[in-house]
């Protein structure tokens, strides 16, 4: 994906990625590419963000910022009660081996992983973040804001300014408040659609 201009934008496009497919109960046949520039990267400093690291501890949940501890077939749990696909916990370990960034919130009284979020990309310019992800007896208090403000914010630090994520379009509200926007200045997100070529081949 070029580098956009610093705007924003929403981009309709099919959902493909296995680590991005939405919830079956829920079908839908587009998803959309949100992208965000932030000129400022002081904006996402730690004092920017709405709840604190201490508060959220406070809370009995701990902010873990490496895989150490995090276990897989329990974020796998996670994955398939938000309706993502279970995915191969070898696949996931590799995953995460080629993940630059990553955010989870361990549960105090479970020691479970109840949030989740995780960025890839080259280091330097580009970044996509991927399963954002809260576990559905733990939504709605703020960990899902929390986790993103982080991974948003560690991104920034890096000095990575192009920052892309796919969005469901029940969740565009929730990323737009983050600094998130769709289809600036009218660039268009497009994915490698295998079904299109698989039908070109018939
Ligand atoms: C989307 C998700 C990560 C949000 O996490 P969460 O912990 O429930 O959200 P938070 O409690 O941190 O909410 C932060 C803010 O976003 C708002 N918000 C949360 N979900 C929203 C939604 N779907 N649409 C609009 N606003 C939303 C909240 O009202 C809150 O607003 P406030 O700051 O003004 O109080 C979580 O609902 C989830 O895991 N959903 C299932 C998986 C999924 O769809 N992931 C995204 C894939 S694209």
């Amino acid at each position: 994906m070029q580098t956009p201009p610093p705007s924003a934008f929403i981009i309709p496009i099919p959902l493909r990625s296995p680590l991005l497919r939405l919830p079956p109960r829920r079908p839908h046949k587009t998803s959309y590419s949100v992208s965000a520039l932030f000129p400022n990267p002081s904006s996402s400093s730690s004092s920017s963000y709405s709840t604190s690291d201490a508060d959220l501890s406070s809370r009995g949940f701990h902010l873990r910022r490496t895989p150490d501890g995090l276990n897989l077939a329990h974020l796998n749990s996670v994955f398939a009660s938000v309706g993502f696909p279970k995915r191969d916990l070898d696949k996931i370990r590799t995953a995460l081996d080629h993940t630059d960034c990553l955010l989870w919130v361990e549960y105090e009284k479970t020691k479970r992983p109840v949030a989740f979020a995780r960025a890839t990309g080259d280091g330097v310019f580009n970044a996509i973040i991927w399963d954002v992800v809260v576990d559905p007896s733990f939504q709605g208090i703020g960990l899902g804001k929390a986790v993103m403000e982080r991974v948003v914010g560690e991104l920034l630090g890096k000095g990575i300014r192009n920052i892309a994520l796919y969005s469901e379009p029940r969740v565009l509200g929730f990323y737009r408040p983050l600094g998130f926007v769709a289809d600036p200045d009218g660039i268009r997100g497009m994915v490698y659609s295998r079904k299109q070529q698989q039908k070109k081949k018939k």
